[in-house]
């Protein structure tokens, strides 16, 4: 670790390392300098599972889309025996990147020289090579990494040596599996590129305290700032639950699911699957932002809407897909404003460590984690 980056270690962790009622942020360096958007990149966002889209996306064998985790650019490929994997999307000849958004077909063809590999990688044509001496098709694989396939969540797992994904995953399991979210169906998709650091969008998504000033409509009269409430977890998640005022139950667009807890009904939890899976549960649905991390002040966000069909088994649900969207883009322009202001906040020489409401224990259970993540040797 360079001298630069252990100082800034030694900052995060005097700030952070406290009980919550003592602790403030990261400093304002961790949301905007380059080497610790590469610590980040190396040390957390290549050694743990990334989840990076739904089974239900690429439901045939040569269905497949790009998306780079950490830095590296994937091709997330449905294998004719029906397997997810996640392939390099480089290519063997002169590294041209393979595939562009959503495709399907039955190989994977270079568009530079028509190099052509089968769904599992292997090489099976590379047209006028045939002078290239001792060049052999079966050293021109494209590398797989790890790969896996949980609650219909594709994650990938870049340095194949995170514990396998089930086993990382074990403590959310018994807490989603009522939502039989490996069921639910995708009932919109919203995109957004955003210009600041992923973690001001994890910060801001983890904590209902800006509800009555950032949602003061939207959210602060049913799910109230002062009424929301973090939980301890140990790793690998955070939650931040937010209970309906008066203990109510929430309005649903769609069916609430049977068998979830009375909890679910009145209110809704919201989830940090470390490092950045970001998941809103309600009794009728499932929001989740994918975030792909594309440099230290910028990201691609698209927020997948997920039901279940029994949910979905309600009058006229075309308009209230419609309303869903709706109201999910709305609620994330008011906080897109929120993002904003941080981020160039974040920039400023008066920027320091800010102190942590006892509403923002979330935020705080993650930037622990974090240090201990970018500490690991
Ligand atoms: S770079 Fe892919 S075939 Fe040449
Ligand atoms: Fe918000």
């Amino acid at each position: 670790m360079s001298a630069s980056l252990e100082s800034l270690m030694r900052q995060g962790r005097a700030a952070v390392l406290r009980p919550l009622a003592q602790a403030s942020t990261l400093p304002p360096a961790f949301y905007t300098s380059p080497e610790i958007f590469e610590a980040e990149t190396a040390r957390v966002f290549a050694r743990n599972w990334v989840s990076v889209g739904r089974a239900s996306e690429i439901p045939n064998a040569g269905d497949r889309f790009r998306i780079d985790v950490a830095g590296e650019p994937l091709l997330i490929v449905r294998g004719k025996d029906g397997e997810v994997r996640a392939l390099s999307a480089v290519c063997r000849h002169r590294w041209m990147l393979l595939g562009t958004g959503v495709e399907s077909s039955g190989t994977i063809s270079c568009p530079y020289h028509k190099w052509t590999y089968a769904l599992d990688g292997s090489l099976m044509a590379a047209p006028l090579m045939e002078k290239a001496e001792e060049f052999e098709h079966k050293d021109c694989a494209l590398p797989a990494f790890g790969c896996d396939v949980w609650n219909g969540f594709i994650f990938v797992n870049l340095s194949g040596d995170a514990a396998p994904l089930a086993r990382s995953l074990a403590p959310l399991a018994a807490e989603f599996a009522p939502w039989k979210m490996d069921e639910m169906e995708i009932v919109g998709q919203i995109e957004f590129d955003q210009p600041y650091n992923w973690k001001v969008l994890v910060d801001n998504f983890m904590e209902a305290y800006h509800h009555f000033a950032i949602h003061p409509e939207t959210f602060e009269p049913n799910y109230p700032a002062a009424i929301s409430h973090a939980e301890e977890t140990s790793a690998p998640f955070a939650v931040l639950r937010m209970p309906r005022e008066g203990n109510g139950l929430s309005d649903s667009l769609f069916k609430p699911l049977d068998g979830i807890p009375d909890r679910a009904r009145r209110g809704f939890s919201v989830f940090n699957v470390y490092p950045s899976m970001l998941l809103a549960v309600l009794a009728d649905s499932v929001v989740w932002y994918r975030m792909e991390i594309a440099g230290v002040a910028h990201f691609k966000l698209t927020v997948y809407l997920l039901a279940h069909p029994q949910s979905l088994d309600v009058p006229d649900v075309e308009t209230l897909k419609t309303f869903l969207r709706e109201g999910t883009f709305a609620v994330h322009m008011e906080d897109i404003a929120a993002c904003d202001g941080v981020q160039k906040g974040l920039m400023s020489g008066a920027a320091r460590a800010g102190r942590l409401s006892h509403l923002e224990g979330a935020i705080h259970e993650h930037q622990k984690w974090l240090l201990g993540e970018l500490g690991r040797a």
